[in-house]
């Protein structure tokens, strides 16, 4: 059902006003972003480190996305929701990557994102033959940790920046409706967004591209790791939540939780003692 932000909005955004979207992971997690009016909401793998408790992406699976993609979609959100396919759940060819975004699609995507450039022309074409919208996402893409020995920023040199800026062409002419741009320098990710006919949005990637994204946990202070810096914390919710739950403590502790008016009573004692 399309009742919200659509996949051709979100193209003709291109050189316009910036697109901001942020990961969620579950329904409320959906509905507090959607009340701030994003415009999409990304079902990121970083589900893995977010919520799941991995240091990496790579563990998480297509079962795992399909029930956090069906929990944002309860949130019936007015953005449009994209969700990560997983490591290994697109990398053995296009058929199998169709089967897997369906899955994404029938729990409630709008489409689906995948990490990697001309590599992964075939499975972009492929999806995209099936009327599955996809966004790409080069640089710093966290399922290839293993290979780039690390999280570690890219596009830093002529070569890497050429290939960079050939695959976000390839992923366009493929048909992707927009580019994440994660860990690269801000005159590269300019450079891309000024080349490519799609909107990018950046991570770590400056603020000349066509939007930002950035992780729930980290914008609003979820996690109990530091951030790297191109996060703005605005909020420290993990720190407001312990000392919330302190303070429940201390009144369980000392008697005073629950009160009168926090507890039922039977009819002859709230007849005596209305509340
Ligand atoms: O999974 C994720 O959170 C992402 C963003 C960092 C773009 O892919």
């Amino acid at each position: 059902m399309v009742n919200g932000v659509t996949v051709p909005e979100v193209r003709a955004r291109k050189g316009g006003r910036r697109l901001v979207m942020i990961t969620a992971y579950d329904t409320p997690g959906a509905r507090i972003a959607d009340a701030a009016g994003v415009d999409l909401i990304l079902v990121g793998d970083s589900v893995a480190n977010n919520v799941l408790g991995y240091d990496d992406t790579l563990q998480v699976t297509v079962d795992d996305m399909e029930r956090h993609v069906a929990a944002v979609a309860r949130a019936h959100t007015r953005a449009l929701v994209v969700a990560d396919l997983p490591w290994l759940s697109y990398h053995s060819g296009p058929a199998s990557a169709v089967t897997n975004a369906g899955r994404l699609v029938r729990a409630g995507a709008g489409g689906v994102k995948l990490e990697g450039g001309r590599k992964r022309l075939g499975v972009v074409e492929a999806l995209t033959d099936a009327e599955i919208p996809v966004m790409g996402h080069l640089g710093l893409t966290p399922q290839s940790v293993l290979a780039m020995g690390g999280f570690k920023v890219q596009g830093r040199g002529g070569e890497a920046i050429a290939r960079l800026q050939e695959d976000a062409s390839a992923l366009a002419d493929a048909g992707v409706f927009a580019i994440v741009l994660e860990g690269i320098p801000d005159r590269v990710a300019q450079s891309i967004t000024e080349s490519v006919p799609v909107p990018t949005i950046g991570i770590g990637a400056g603020r000349e591209c066509d939007g930002q994204v950035l992780v729930f946990h980290d914008l609003l202070g979820l996690g109990h790791l530091p951030v790297p810096r191109f996060v703005r914390q605005y909020a420290s919710l993990a720190q407001d939540a312990s000392a919330a739950i302190g303070r429940w403590a201390d009144d369980v502790r000392d008697g005073s939780f629950p009160s009168d008016d926090e507890s039922y009573h039977l009819p002859e004692q709230a007849a005596r003692d209305p509340r």
